[in-house]
């Protein structure tokens, strides 16, 4: 299985796919690195601790484990000072590392933690749910969330190392899965129209988690996330193709408190909304758009979203942080497997984008 690497200006780290990758924790401390500390949750903890304990110590490794409350409304500020806080009880220094051990909320609190902590520790990122393995734990990105918005406190900080074992998201709920699917298929659209046909032509085996196929998945959208991040570590550019189906797949999260929906969840119903934005502004035609918005649609059971208001979405789109000196950002696929950045977008345009996106929907199966 492969192993890739993100390419910064200040860092090179790889990004291990293979399954039994966890086992390589303990090669991947730094020489002279002292007190390690897991951020992790106690339901996970449960299910896949002692498979993060063994690998430790058949490396001769210890690590104290940290446990964070999980839940999108928990990633804030202030948890992060009680972990830095114990961190401080339980003797951690500038030597000590930070190993992320979860979700994508965990390995964004966990790279946020070790970016402050005593002004910077490294981290190694061990994510357990495809979404995190496809995208929150590749790239550098960590931070919290504050009530105006999501991620809106935050730092660059890549890991020393992310190993992504796909035997751990064997224990996802269904529904975790499919979310991170939605990632997937971003990043098929995005940049590799391989990656999307297959999403597109084996639904059923890769819901079925068939493992040659999901590791396929896996480290196709981890080798666009690491190529990606290494040509544009800042956003500057390429970076931000990435966030296609996001910008309105956010203000979607924050509109309903991030209750309603998974984040792979939002970001599907802003994708389909910006492929009817494609479509709207000519630079997808309607046979492609009718292709990505029907294979989002084959994973279904996606919560509505048709109740929404687009006026308080749009409201919510300029205090993201794509939005760019008062301009709206948006993602938008010109084909399978392309899609550009496109500034200044009319807001007629996007509303309209949002009234026929999140009503169109068959996802949920219930024909609303
Ligand atoms: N930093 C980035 O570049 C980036 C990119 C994408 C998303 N994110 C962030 O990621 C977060 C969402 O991450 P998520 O979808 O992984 O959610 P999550 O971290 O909440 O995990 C989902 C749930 O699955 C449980 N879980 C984790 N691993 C499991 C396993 N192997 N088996 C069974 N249960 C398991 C968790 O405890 C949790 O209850 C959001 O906050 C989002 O902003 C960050
Ligand atoms: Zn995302």
């Amino acid at each position: 299985m492969p192993t890739f690497e993100v390419r910064t200006p200040l860092k090179t780290y790889p990004v291990i796919v293979e399954r039994g990758a966890i086992q390589q924790v303990a090669q991947s401390f730094p020489a002279k690195a002292g007190r390690a500390f897991v951020v992790t949750t106690r339901d996970l903890w449960a299910l896949h601790g002692a498979k993060l304990e063994e690998a430790l110590d058949n490396g001769g490794r210890r690590a104290e484990v940290l446990f964070f409350p999980g839940q999108e409304v928990n990633k804030r500020l202030e948890p992060v000072e009680r972990l830095a806080e114990q961190m401080v009880e339980l003797g951690a220094d500038r030597t000590s590392i930070v190993i992320g051990f979860g979700g994508g909320i965990v390995t964004d609190v966990a790279g946020f933690l070790a970016a402050i902590f005593m002004r910077g520790i490294p981290v190694i990122q061990v994510p357990t749910t495809l979404l995190a393995q496809v995208d929150a734990a590749v790239g550098g990105k960590t931070g919290v969330n504050l009530v105006n918005g999501k991620n809106l406190i935050g730092s660059f900080h890549q890991p020393l190392a992310v190993l992504i074992d796909p035997d751990l998201v064997a224990t996802l709920p269904e529904r975790e899965f499919r979310a991170g699917l939605y990632e997937v298929i971003k990043c098929g659209v995005i940049r590799d129209a391989g990656i999307f046909n297959l999403c597109a032509t084996e639904p059923r085996a890769v819901m079925a988690m068939q493992p040659a196929l999901v590791d396929e998945l896996i480290a196709g959208a981890v080798r666009i996330k690491c190529e990606v991040v290494s040509a544009d570590e800042r956003e500057g550019g390429l970076r931000r193709i990435l966030n296609f189906g996001h910008t309105i797949g956010h203000a979607i999260e924050a509109e309903t408190e991030y209750k309603r929906f998974l984040h792979g969840e939002a970001v599907a119903w802003g994708m389909i909304a910006a492929t009817h934005l494609a479509v709207l502004t000519d630079k997808l035609s309607e046979a492609e758009a009718g292709v990505i918005v029907r294979t989002i649609e084959e994973y279904g059971s996606l919560p509505p979203a048709n109740d929404l208001d687009p006026d308080r979405l749009l409201a919510r789109l300029s205090s993201d942080k794509k939005t760019l000196q008062g301009t709206v950002h948006f993602v938008l696929p010109i084909r399978v497997g392309d899609a550009i950045v496109v500034p200044g977008v009319e807001q007629r345009l996007i509303r309209q984008a949002m009234l026929a996106g999140l009503a169109d929907a068959r996802p949920g199966g219930e024909g609303h």
